[in-house]
């Protein structure tokens, strides 16, 4: 225990602790926060559904239909009517033959990798994945190489000759907000006889007709990525993943991920709850015209501001600030004038990366966007973080 000590001092000394806050009511653009009221900039929540009357009026149908918990594994007696509608309800929203709910969008990634390839395999993978693909990749055992970001000539070039088994990539970056180049990776993984697997986490709900997420932004069919996977918990405001393809695919799964049969299935009443937030996000195109509206007026207030913005086109505008300390220091600025953005730090990050991870959702209003705009333009250059209280 005493090295434990030694290690949690050390992280401290590295501006790297984390610390968790206490909500105290719904997710929101004003959420309160260790007992104070906040304008936040830091959820998943991009469409506003989290707490959403009509989501909440289906949790509470759910609950009184199903009860809570599911009681067992789906291949038990868990697997409810309410998880088969809205798998049936998410193969029609991606335009595939099935889909496959999940308890959460990391048990995906370990359960889909690891039954797909094995010892003796090779699995390609952006560097700047999501830790979920790359940990799903590690539990597989098969040899993990990952090429750089963004950057299907690299992966053209790791490939060649090599029998690869599979590519994944995240569709829109959790951590940068920017997109995979999904038609050069299809050509890329076609061409060397490997599956694409594409994590659509930040783009479902956000980008494309009906919210239907990168391939539809980018114009990509069902045969050029054959596993999509997305996730329940941030756009759709409630909780739970899934992954959608072919009968094949998705039989296999039942068969072999191990994190889809070992373990309890999903209270039923989310899957009532997804179901109805998955009907408001396809209907309701001004969430997303919303959020696009408040992601370019913040990008010009950014540019005139000087702020390091990164090239992304989604909710998600991280400002690269470089050290640890730094975006520590601008984070606790901002929590001080009442707005919550998060530091985000390496190993979440690269090293020297450490950004404000700023996000939007369309439940923001425009003074919102003037308030936070206001903050940043009073952020000292070049301070050092004198505490380490924060976040992610
Ligand atoms: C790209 C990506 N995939 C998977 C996940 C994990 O999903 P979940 O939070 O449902 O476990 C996340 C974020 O949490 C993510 O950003």
């Amino acid at each position: 225990m005493k090295d434990l000590a030694a290690e949690l001092d050390r992280l401290r000394g590295a501006h790297l602790y984390r610390s968790r806050r206490l909500l105290g009511g719904p997710q929101g653009p004003r959420p309160v926060v260790d007992g104070r009221r906040m304008l936040a900039f830091c959820s998943n929540d991009y469409l506003g559904l989290a707490n959403h009357p009509d989501v909440i009026a289906a949790l509470k149908r759910g609950a009184d239909a199903y009860g809570v918990g599911s009681g067992a594994a789906h291949l038990v007696t868990g697997h409810s009517s309410a998880h088969h509608a809205l798998e049936e309800e998410l193969a029609d929203f991606t335009g595939r033959p099935r889909a496959l709910l999940f308890s959460t969008g990391y048990m995906t990634n370990l359960g889909v990798i690891s039954a797909l390839a094995g010892r003796g395999d090779l699995v390609f993978e952006d560097r700047l994945n999501h830790a979920s693909l790359l940990d799903g990749a590690l539990l597989s055992r098969a040899r993990l190489r990952r090429y750089a970001h963004a950057d299907a000539g690299s992966l053209a070039r790791m490939l060649g000759g090599e029998g690869a088994r599979l590519v994944a990539t995240d569709g829109v970056f959790s951590m940068d907000g920017d997109l995979a180049p999904l038609p050069d990776l299809a050509r890329t993984a076609t061409r060397a006889g490997a599956w694409l697997l594409v994590d659509d986490a930040h783009g479902l709900g956000v980008l494309g007709a009906q919210g239907r997420g990168s391939l539809d932004h980018m114009g990509l069919d069902p045969e050029q990525v054959p596993i999509l996977v997305g996730t329940l918990g941030k756009s759709f405001g409630t909780s739970g993943a899934f992954v959608a393809g072919s009968e094949e695919l998705i039989e296999i799964l039942i068969q072999r991920a191990r994190s889809y049969i070992y373990t309890t299935a999903p209270p039923p009443a989310i899957a009532e709850a997804t179901r109805e937030s998955l009907r408001i996000a396809r209907r309701e195109s001004w969430r997303r015209e919303r959020l696009q509206a408040l992601i370019r007026r913040f990008r010009a207030g950014a540019t005139q501001l000087g702020l390091p913005l990164m090239d992304s086109p989604t909710p998600i505008q991280p400002l690269v600030v470089g050290t640890a300390a730094q975006a520590l220091s601008w984070s606790r600025r901002l929590e001080a004038r009442g707005i919550l953005v998060s530091a985000i730090r390496p190993p979440t990050v690269p090293q020297g990366s450490a950004r404000l991870r700023v996000t939007f959702s369309a439940a923001h209003e425009e003074t919102d966007m003037d308030r936070l705009l206001e903050a940043l333009a009073d952020l000292p250059q070049d301070e050092p973080a004198s505490s380490t209280v924060a976040v992610t």
